[in-house]
């Protein structure tokens, strides 16, 4: 057993310290002081430790853990982009943190100034007239920019428009955000290409559409091109366009929603501008609006202003760009999706082949393996085999578009090297798949936990230490 698989109170000596106190002089605030009820009847059980102790136990735990900063993770449809320094060096300056929302306006213009830029900068960026800064995530502002549609067909008495389209390859957030806002979700299909089939939504446009919702390029990582034709139908029709910014990444500096025709967006910052991703929060989902839904903009969808600190590190991100090489960074990321898609494609099955944005999609190995009474490798193996040679797994079976779905998204703050090294892994691991699947279906052989029933640890996680209990 390493070290650092025992749990503190494992650890713990009875008698043993960390630091010593002074003996009280005073009974003033004594024990005796407090109501019977109150008091304990016998001493907490804390672990007995000493300040080596806990300093190795906690820094060994902080390892354990995988991030940006400690190697590639190319989660597709997360954007999982390093988050430079300077961004937490301006939002740990006194003057920021200690600012308190219920502060009188006088006494925060530079605060005001951070929202009036970002609002500029965002506008500048996505063709939008104006942003709200309350969501505090992408599918929160997807909720929020639903709402603001169903609001505007309400003020024209359009009361029939309820339905919402959305396509087969959408994230799951879409449909959901929309089931929430009591919309009723309309399908539309992917063609041969994974694009949106312009066939398929003809039909559906009718006068309960309230609108559809859209991410560009989509899921697959392809660039919807009929995406001003389908702008054109679904105005047509009466409906308003919701674009789905988390997939804004390759597009910043190149093309505007607003200009492909969409009236309502979000933006994930913890995506495109760099802000950390954290487990459920605080993240920030900005919402955007043409200027003819201005008037809805103001919903109050979170207390005080969104998630200040996110967006100020966001802020600083686009600053210290600047104009001229934001939209450097769309590039870089699709160059290096198409040199990964391109130095596999032998290995694993590309079901769409055309030239990607900044991530694209396998359907497993060429070669898993199987036959002969043999079970082959899956994209779960492959994807577990990836941590034995300490890379993060990219996204799996997501799009649902497909059985073995393997999502890839570098990033344009890789090196060639870094994405040289993740070729080369993957290369090696349909090697040993070919070979001798049963390696990567023991996988991961070299991490603290290996296949954990994820939906369990998920639904019923055990947060607190049982005595005996051996998890
Ligand atoms: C395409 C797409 N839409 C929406 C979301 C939801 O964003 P969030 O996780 O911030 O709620 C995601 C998140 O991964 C996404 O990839």
């Amino acid at each position: 057993m390493k070290y650092y698989d025992k749990l503190i109170f494992e650890l713990s000596r009875k008698g043993r310290t960390g630091f010593s106190l002074p003996a009280s002089s005073s009974d003033s605030i004594g024990t005796e002081t407090l109501p019977a009820v109150l008091r304990r009847s016998s001493a907490p059980a804390l672990p007995e430790v000493s300040e080596l102790d806990v300093v190795r136990h906690y820094t060994n735990l902080s390892q354990m853990n995988f991030g940006v900063d400690t190697g590639f993770y190319p989660l597709g449809s997360c954007t999982m982009k390093y988050n430079p320094k300077i961004n937490e060096e301006i939002a740990s300056m006194p003057a920021f943190q200690g600012l308190h929302p219920l502060q009188a306006e006088w006494t925060t213009p530079g605060a005001k100034a951070v929202y009036e830029g970002m609002d500029r900068a965002l506008a500048a960026i996505t063709g939008m007239k104006h942003f709200t800064f309350r969501p505090c995530a992408g599918a929160h502002g997807e909720l929020t920019g639903l709402m603001i549609i169903r609001e505007y067909h309400i003020s024209r008495g359009d009361l029939k428009r309820t339905r919402i389209i959305v396509p087969d390859s959408a994230h799951g957030t879409n449909p959901a955000s929309a089931a929430v806002c009591g919309l009723e979700i309309v399908e539309v299909k992917s063609n041969a290409d994974g694009l949106v089939d312009v066939n398929d939504l003809k039909p559906l446009l009718d006068d309960t559409i309230a609108g559809i919702m859209m991410t560009n390029p989509n899921t697959l990582g392809l660039f919807e091109k009929d995406i001003r034709r389908i702008a054109e139908l679904v105005h047509e029709a009466g409906g308003l366009l919701y674009y789905d910014g988390a997939n804004m990444n390759p597009l910043i500096g190149m093309v505007r929603p607003g200009d492909m025709g969409f009236d309502v967006m979000h933006l994930n910052l913890h995506k495109s501008f760099s802000t950390p991703h954290g487990g459920g929060g605080p993240g920030s989902g900005p919402v955007g609006v043409c200027a003819r839904l201005v008037p809805f903009l103001d919903l109050c969808v979170s207390g005080f202003h969104g998630n200040f600190g996110v967006i100020l590190r966001a802020y600083a991100y686009i600053l210290m760009l600047g104009k001229q090489n934001v939209g450097m960074c769309g590039k870089l990321a699709t160059l290096g999706a198409n040199y990964i898609k391109e130095s596999l494609k032998d290995l694993y099955k590309l079901p769409v082949s055309s030239i990607c944005k900044h991530e694209f999609v396998f359907d497993g190995l060429v070669n898993d393996g199987s036959g002969e009474g043999k079970e082959g490798a899956t994209t779960l193996d492959v994807a577990k085999r990836l941590l034995d040679y300490g890379y993060h797994a990219p996204t799996i079976y997501f799009p649902l578009l497909f059985h073995q779905s393997i999502m890839i998204e570098p990033t344009e703050t890789e090196s060639k090297e870094t994405l040289d090294g993740f070729i080369e892994v993957m290369r090696t691991i349909a090697g040993e798949a070919a070979a001798n699947p049963d390696i990567l279906h023991g996988a991961p052989h070299n991490t603290p936990i290996g296949r954990p029933d994820e939906t369990l640890a998920a639904r019923n996680p055990i947060l607190k230490y049982q005595d005996g209990c051996d998890c």
